[in-house]
């Protein structure tokens, strides 16, 4: 066996006797877990998801796959459903747009959402390991990059603020109760079941259907603000990592690349990729939520202690994310 199958192996080995929860589990980056988490057979995997932004379309069809229409925000539903499992990815989030609009909301979901599943660990003692999934938005704008785990931590707007009050129960109940949790801390994501029919999809399919579309792509700003963009794959592969090592409990992982690009960039390199694309790029005004100029994530913590690292480049991300879109939704140039 070479190392990439005794790595799989040992998914497999992880998963087979356990009960796996997923919130968010209908959703961009649920979506592609719960079908990687398919591929290593564990005993059950419970969705939980509102639908508020989830599709209940994007959940695969197998016996141990059970879907439970509901929100996080709901505490006696979520003990329910824990008591079932052996393993939490707490992915449910309201997203930084409609946070923006509706910080009560975004509260409730965010940070009492993150409560409950604490809460309902304390309270249980079976869950062997929650992974907690929150966002490089709790950094705010640093002083320098990469952005390391130890960085100060600022919250600019109440998106950033749910989700770093979600990271600090994550740590107080670790250091308290001893539930095991561990953090990941995810830049921008990008893959298949990244909708751009749903309005808070990320830049990434917005342009990538605009190109298709022939519409004009649109950059709030001048466009030389930069992100850390992961292919969804990578951010899953990471985030199952962190699940299965025992070494993981009570730490906080920056999941990205290390990779900054501009938003010029990108759009640039999309345009290369479907180069037959009439779309002209449009400069407007930037977006009540952009107040991050820069991003990009200092990943060695979890490559040393874990040996993670991303495998795929922007471009081949982009060409898989281009090749799904097009494939869903039928268009194409
Ligand atoms: C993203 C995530 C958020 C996450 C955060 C930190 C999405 C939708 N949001 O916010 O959940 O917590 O990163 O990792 O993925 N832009 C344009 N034109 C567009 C859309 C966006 O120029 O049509 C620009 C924005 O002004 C921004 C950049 O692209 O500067 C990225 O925007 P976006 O994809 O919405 O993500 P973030 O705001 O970084």
């Amino acid at each position: 066996m070479n190392i990439i199958e005794n790595i799989e192996q040992s998914k497999r080995d992880f998963f087979e006797d356990k009960t796996v929860l997923v919130t968010g589990g209908a959703g961009f980056i649920g979506t592609n877990l719960v079908n990687e988490l398919c591929n290593y057979s564990p005993k059950k995997i419970i969705i939980i998801d509102n639908l508020f932004t989830g599709l209940k379309s994007n959940i695969p069809i197998f016996d141990f796959v059970d879907f439970v229409e509901g929100s996080v925000e709901n505490f006696d539903l979520v003990f329910d459903l824990m008591k079932k499992c052996d393993i939490v990815f707490h992915l449910a989030v309201r997203n930084i747009i409609v946070s923006t609009k509706d910080p009560e909301k975004d509260f409730a979901t965010n940070a009492i959402g993150t409560f409950n599943i604490l809460e309902s660990a304390r309270r249980l003692k079976n869950i062997k390991k929650i992974v907690y999934t929150s966002s490089s938005s709790v950094y705010g704008n640093t002083s320098h990059l990469p952005i390391t785990e130890n960085d100060s931590l600022y919250a600019l707007n109440p998106y950033a603020a749910s989700k770093l009050t979600g990271e600090a129960y994550c740590n107080a109940y670790f250091e308290t109760y001893m539930v095991p949790v561990s953090v990941v801390r995810y830049t921008n994501v990008c893959g298949p079941y990244s909708n751009p029919s749903n309005p808070y999809s990320g830049v990434i399919s917005k342009f990538i259907y605009s190109a298709l579309n022939n519409q004009p792509i649109t950059i709030h700003g001048d466009g030389e603000q930069t992100r850390d963009f992961t292919y969804v794959d990578d951010t899953i592969e990471a985030t199952i990592s962190v699940a299965i090592s025992d070494k993981s409990i009570g730490e906080i992982y920056n999941v990205g690349t290390g990779v900054e690009t501009s938003i010029n960039n990108l759009a640039k390199i999309i345009l290369e990729i479907l180069n037959t694309s009439k779309s002209e790029i449009n400069h407007i005004d930037k977006r009540d939520i952009d107040n991050i100029r820069r991003r990009v994530l200092d990943i060695e913590k979890i490559r040393k202690s874990l040996r993670w690292t991303p495998k795929v480049t922007l471009r081949d991300g982009l060409v898989e994310t281009i090749n799904w879109i097009i494939k869903t939704s039928g268009k194409g140039i």
